[in-house]
């Protein structure tokens, strides 16, 4: 018999007296395979069945996924709903989409009547991010360790102050990156994901009407590319179009974005800035051997997914991902 999570725990207790001592919170695979064997087919139905009517999706989640970890870990907070009292993470997230939180939803709908109170939200937004993107090959893109616990806090500042800006320079970015435990390897096979969907004109129309306040344009964009953007942001006022980052397949998750970037295609000021420094700018092209961006990014999703979990008995599962359990 296989021995689980509450037998590990009795046997460190009897040992030990403290749970503290034993590290039971760890990632694991497949940590609801007792508990909820079927949560991660359940899920990857529910999304395959979304992202088949909704292609926007994959990006949406990925996103999601992101920016729940940079702000107090991958806790699902991003996913609470502002109180009486309190602007949550979501409000300082325009956009993040109301069907991406919509579906979440609907999946933990789904595993509360199966399995009540056993499937975290920061599970499911994990798993969610890996499961849209994969629906392109039919077949699961990363692994994704389970075992996260739902955070109570969400708070908008914070998603402001933990959110890398578009306007970054490298080092700017490197040290972002460096505040999570990620490398600069990690920052550029994550900005990877930049090869699915859109942004909006204001993140970026300063590198085409004005970039030094002199109505001029960044030089380091691609001038053809720029005379494009202007086509659809046509104003730096504009903060309401949106533009595929990578144009020739915004919905296709490849290697497009090294391949752009490269041509200096790259949307936001922090693509182009992974191009100043000699060792990020390595990193880049050997994105573009085949094969290559697969295999790292789903080690860098890994280390992403992993940034300040909650594990064990930190934390809870929450009932409805949009509000704290009462
Ligand atoms: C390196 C620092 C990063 C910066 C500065 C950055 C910035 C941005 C910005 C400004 C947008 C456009 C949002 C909008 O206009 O609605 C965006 C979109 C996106 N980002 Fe990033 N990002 C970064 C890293 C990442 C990472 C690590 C991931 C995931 C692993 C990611 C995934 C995405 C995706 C998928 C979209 C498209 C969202 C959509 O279509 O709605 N980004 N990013
Ligand atoms: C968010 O999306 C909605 C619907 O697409 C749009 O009307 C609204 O202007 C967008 N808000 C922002 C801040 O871009
Ligand atoms: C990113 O790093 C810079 C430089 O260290 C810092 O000033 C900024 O606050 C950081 N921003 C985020 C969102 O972490
Ligand atoms: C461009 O930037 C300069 C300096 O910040 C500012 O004075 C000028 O009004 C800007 N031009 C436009 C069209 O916004
Ligand atoms: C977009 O710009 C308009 C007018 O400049 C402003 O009223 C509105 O608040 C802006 N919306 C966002 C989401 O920044
Ligand atoms: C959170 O807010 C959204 C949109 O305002 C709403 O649809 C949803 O039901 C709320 N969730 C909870 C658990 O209250």
């Amino acid at each position: 018999m296989r021995t689980s999570f509450f037998d590990f725990l009795l046997v460190c207790l009897v040992l030990f007296g403290v749970a503290g001592i034993c590290h039971a919170g760890e990632l694991r695979k497949n940590f609801y395979e007792d508990s909820c064997p079927q949560a991660e087919e359940v899920i990857k139905n529910i999304i395959w069945k979304h992202v088949a009517s909704n292609s926007a999706l994959p990006a949406k989640f990925l996103r999601m996924h992101f920016h729940d970890c940079f702000v107090r870990g991958c806790d699902a907070s991003l996913l609470l709903n502002s109180t009486a009292n309190n602007k949550a993470e979501k409000e300082a997230v325009p956009n993040l989409s109301v069907s991406g939180f919509d579906v979440i939803d609907e999946v933990k709908a789904h595993l509360e009547k199966t399995c009540p109170g056993t499937v975290s939200c920061a599970d499911i937004v994990a798993l969610a991010a890996r499961d849209s993107v994969s629906f392109q090959f039919q077949k699961s893109i990363w692994e994704v360790l389970t075992g996260r616990r739902d955070g109570s806090i969400s708070r908008q500042s914070e998603a402001l102050a933990n959110i890398p800006s578009p306007f970054s320079s490298f080092t700017t970015l490197k040290s972002n990156f460096s505040s999570k435990g990620l490398t600069v390897h990690d920052l550029v096979v994550l900005s990877g994901a930049h090869t699915i969907g859109v942004g909006h004109c204001n993140f970026f129309s300063n590198r085409l009407y004005n970039f030094t306040g002199k109505g001029d344009s960044d030089p380091s964009l691609n001038s053809k590319y720029a005379t494009f953007l202007k086509t659809k942001c046509r104003s730096l006022l504009d903060n309401t179009t949106t533009v595929a980052m990578d144009p020739e397949s915004s919905l296709s998750f490849d290697t497009s974005y090294f391949v752009n970037l490269k041509e200096q295609k790259g949307m936001f000021q922090s693509d182009a800035a992974l191009l100043t420094n000699k060792g990020a700018s390595n990193i880049v092209d050997e994105m573009l051997i085949s094969g290559k961006f697969f295999t790292e990014f789903a080690q860098s999703m890994k280390r992403m997914g992993a940034i300040g979990v909650l594990t064990g008995n930190s934390g809870e599962i929450r009932r409805k991902c949009g509000v704290v359990n009462s």
